[in-house]
């Protein structure tokens, strides 16, 4: 194509014009994950945006979604708009920070997410589950919930309980509620075409600074009763290993192979700035992921009859009436495809972004370093170069004797050394969720099916009606 320029940048990429965009704005903020899909298939698997004032690229095809994830994640950082609006809440926790600082922290992090520690899911999400239960059996039968309401209280308590244990529900339930009112206006942020910096005492700038100030009292609070009761004799939860965190040196065996960079030393033990940094980013990252993913699982479950009479075939069978545990997981292969399903076509995060370092080659179209880079596990998860019959929900795409996915075509955690350090975590207390609720009851659709509402999460526009009739 004939390269043009808008403003100071280079269009060197199909893609629409200035105007065709301004026309596109009213299905961008509807529908901005179903926008991605169709701009592939208008403009192909590189498209550029005329945005005057930085390169912008989306990608979609596996093999480049691949490179820059991956192979060539080296070059790609997260100094995005997308990562420096979540920053306003996380601060430089794990999943905003950019590359120099990443390393230290996600060796800081890891033990926090070792086997042992992930077996602490299982317990809680076991807990969380027979309480719901506990209350749907006071409905009458076939009565209907919000699948988006449960699901969202319901993965709060799991993330919520691994991360503090269950002795500080006053002040969990303050820092879960100003984590998701800060949020909201990271989302309003990211909606307003020019937000003022956020020193500037606009109506959304204060929102946030009121939501900040209650998020660093209560993760205050929580701190301090932590350190007051430190040696302890208890359960270690996740907030006790962050605590423990201690790095090594320098670890040349995590540092190869995966593209990424090595990153800044610092000092081997999080400071309390960090520690409140890394709870609210498992809080922002570990609940409305799960709680969403959940969701349209149900919504899928209640929507194909013979997949849920499988399930539960499949559940009876294998563990006969007793709480699954996390050993039982690994088991239940049927309804771990069908999870992984779920997450294909409704991936909660369904944007991702990068921006380059040095130029490089995408697709065969040169991107200049300080482009950025757009890529939406949405679309890529229907491309035809890796999905036959895409928009089908067929669970034996993902059952233990079917091929492995192409590379780099389906990321709902992410791809290379960014990769979601919560996978196991969120994939555990799906199963095991699901498992037993498909123990006592089977689901039915009771409505509309739902449309999307992409904000920071994909979700369920208006929540998701489901009829819950016992077995
Ligand atoms: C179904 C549930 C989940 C989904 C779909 C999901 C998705 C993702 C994705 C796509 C990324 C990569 C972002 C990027 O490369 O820019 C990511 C990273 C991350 N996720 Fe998750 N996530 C889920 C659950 C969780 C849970 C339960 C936790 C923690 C309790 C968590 C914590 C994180 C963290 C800390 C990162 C940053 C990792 C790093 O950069 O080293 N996630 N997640």
């Amino acid at each position: 194509m004939n390269n043009r320029t808008v403003g100071r940048v280079v269009i060197n990429a199909p893609g629409p014009t200035t105007p065709q965009m301004f026309r596109d704005l009213i299905r961008v903020r509807k529908a901005p994950a179903e926008f991605l899909v169709e701009t592939r298939q208008k403009y192909g698997d590189i498209v550029q945006f005329p945005v005057p004032t930085v390169p912008v690229y989306y990608i979609s095809h596996p093999d480049d979604v691949d490179h820059v994830l991956r192979v060539n994640a080296r070059n790609y950082g997260k100094r995005t708009i997308q990562y420096q609006n979540l920053a306003l809440v996380t601060g430089d926790g794990l999943l905003a920070v950019d590359t120099p600082g990443w390393r230290r922290q996600r060796r800081l992090v890891q033990p926090a997410f070792h086997h042992e520690a992930i077996a602490r899911v299982g317990t809680d999400t076991a807990v969380v589950t027979d309480r719901l239960l506990a209350e749907w059996q006071q409905l009458p039968n076939g009565s209907v919930i919000d699948a988006d309401d449960v699901m969202m209280h319901a993965g709060l308590e799991v993330v919520s309980r691994s991360l503090f244990g269950t002795d500080l529900a006053g002040d969990v339930e303050a820092t879960a509620q100003a984590t998701l009112d800060a949020l909201d206006v990271v989302v309003a942020r990211a909606r307003t075409p020019i937000a003022p910096p956020p020193w500037v005492p606009s109506p959304l700038n204060r929102k946030m600074s009121k939501a900040l100030a209650q998020l660093d009292s209560a993760v205050g609070r929580i701190l301090a009763e932590r350190k007051g009761t430190a040696g302890v004799d208890r359960d270690p939860d996740m907030l006790d290993l962050l605590i423990a965190a201690n790095a090594p040196a320098d670890d040349a065996e995590s540092n190869a192979s995966n593209g990424a960079s090595n990153g800044a030393n610092g000092p081997d033990h999080f400071s309390d700035q960090e520690l409140r940094d890394q709870i609210v980013t498992f809080l922002v990252a570990g609940h409305e992921t799960v709680a969403s993913s959940l969701t349209w699982t149900w919504w899928l479950i209640a929507s194909h009859p013979h997949v849920q009479q499988k399930i539960q075939s499949e559940v009876d069978e294998k563990l006969g009436g007793r709480v699954p545990t996390v050993p039982d997981a690994r088991e239940l292969t049927y309804l771990q495809a069908v999870v992984d399903e779920a997450l294909r076509l409704y991936p909660p995060g369904w944007v991702i972004s990068r921006r380059s370092d040095e130029p490089d080659v995408l697709s065969g179209v040169e991107i200049p370093g300080a482009s950025v880079v757009i890529i939406s596990p949405w679309a890529t998860h229907r491309h035809p170069a890796a999905w036959h019959d895409a928009s089908t929900f067929d669970p034996t795409r993902f059952l233990p004797d079917a091929p492995a996915p192409k590379r780099g075509a389906y990321i709902p955690f992410g791809l290379g050394p960014r990769l979601c350090i919560g996978k196991d975590f969120a994939l555990l207390e799906s199963v095991l969720l699901i498992a037993r609720v498909m123990q006592f009851y089977s689901v039915t659709t009771a409505g509309a099916p739902p449309t999307t509402r992409a904000l920071v999460m994909a979700r369920p526009a208006g929540g998701l009606p489901i009829r819950l009739n016992r077995r």
